[in-house]
């Protein structure tokens, strides 16, 4: 067995008296897609924010490449290589497209620009733009603030980013919420190329058909917990909506 590139053992998080997550172990590895599904609170969104640096678990363990890690900040999650769209997607409306995709990593000139703080705009704008264009994802011009963007193409811009900058492991929390049948199809040529560029892909959408169409492996939560964790072709869609809403008992 290789070793996973990303893995979690037991973690557990509380918020007060409610258990989002309960003793939750998952790995993946590189080159693989992973669907993560479960009904509305099943833990999905709290996995994703221990998973990235966002909220410290109350427990458990996580790996990147064998190693055990712990993140302060997303900060430190991003630095290892893992990135991270969060489902409520956290662009500046009123910074242009480029500004977006260099949010916290902005580049500077050389030289005394550089050291007085100025940006290498033009530089930013081009390198967005290739970018974005790089994973397959075509926007107006980057120097465009985003909230001239559709609800779609702001979306587009969001996963940009992410999937241009992730080194390790790129997780998507319900990437294609509010995208039209060919934008949301784009997206999942997109999993289908970082999973070629050998990323490990999380991927996580109610929509079942996406999920079956793209994943590898499905792991389902109910009530913060695994109940069932899968290669994809053992799944149908009846299958999957049973173990997700427990209709039917997995092990
Ligand atoms: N910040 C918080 N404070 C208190 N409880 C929370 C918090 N965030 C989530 N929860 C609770 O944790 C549980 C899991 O929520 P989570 O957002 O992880 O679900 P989800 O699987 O992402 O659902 P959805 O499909 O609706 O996005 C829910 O019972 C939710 O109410
Ligand atoms: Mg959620």
């Amino acid at each position: 067995m290789t070793i996973p590139l990303y893995e979690v053992r037991n973690i557990s998080k509380k918020y007060g008296s409610v258990v989002a997550l309960d003793n939750v172990s998952l790995q993946i590895h590189a080159g693989e897609v992973i669907g993560l599904v479960g009904d509305n609170g099943a833990g999905k969104s709290t996995l994703v924010k221990a998973l990235s640096g966002a909220h410290q678990p109350t427990s458990g363990e996580m790996y990147l490449e064998g190693e055990l890690r712990s993140w302060k900040s997303p900060h430190d999650a991003l630095e290892a290589g893992i990135e991270t769209l969060y489902q409520d997607s956290g662009l500046a409306p009123d910074l242009s497209v480029s500004a977006n995709v260099f949010l916290g990593r902005e580049i500077t000139s050389p030289g005394i620009l550089g050291k007085m703080g100025f940006l290498a705009q033009k530089k930013m704008d081009h390198q967005a733009h290739a970018d974005l264009e790089a994973v397959g994802i075509a926007v107006p011009a980057s120097n465009r603030s985003v909230s001239q963007l559709s609800g779609g193409q702001r979306q587009a811009v969001a996963i940009g980013r992410a999937v241009a900058w992730a080194s390790k492991v790129i997780i998507l929390d319900e990437p294609t919420n509010h995208l039209g049948a060919r934008q949301a199809g784009e997206v999942l040529q997109i999993i289908k190329r970082a999973k070629q560029r050998g990323l490990g892909v999380i991927f996580i959408s109610h929509t079942l058909p996406h999920v079956l169409e793209v994943t590898d492996r499905i792991v389902v939560l109910r009530l913060g917990k695994v109940v069932a964790d899968a290669p994809t072709s053992t799944f149908d869609a009846e299958k999957l909506l049973g173990t997700i809403t427990g209709l039917i008992e997995t092990a």
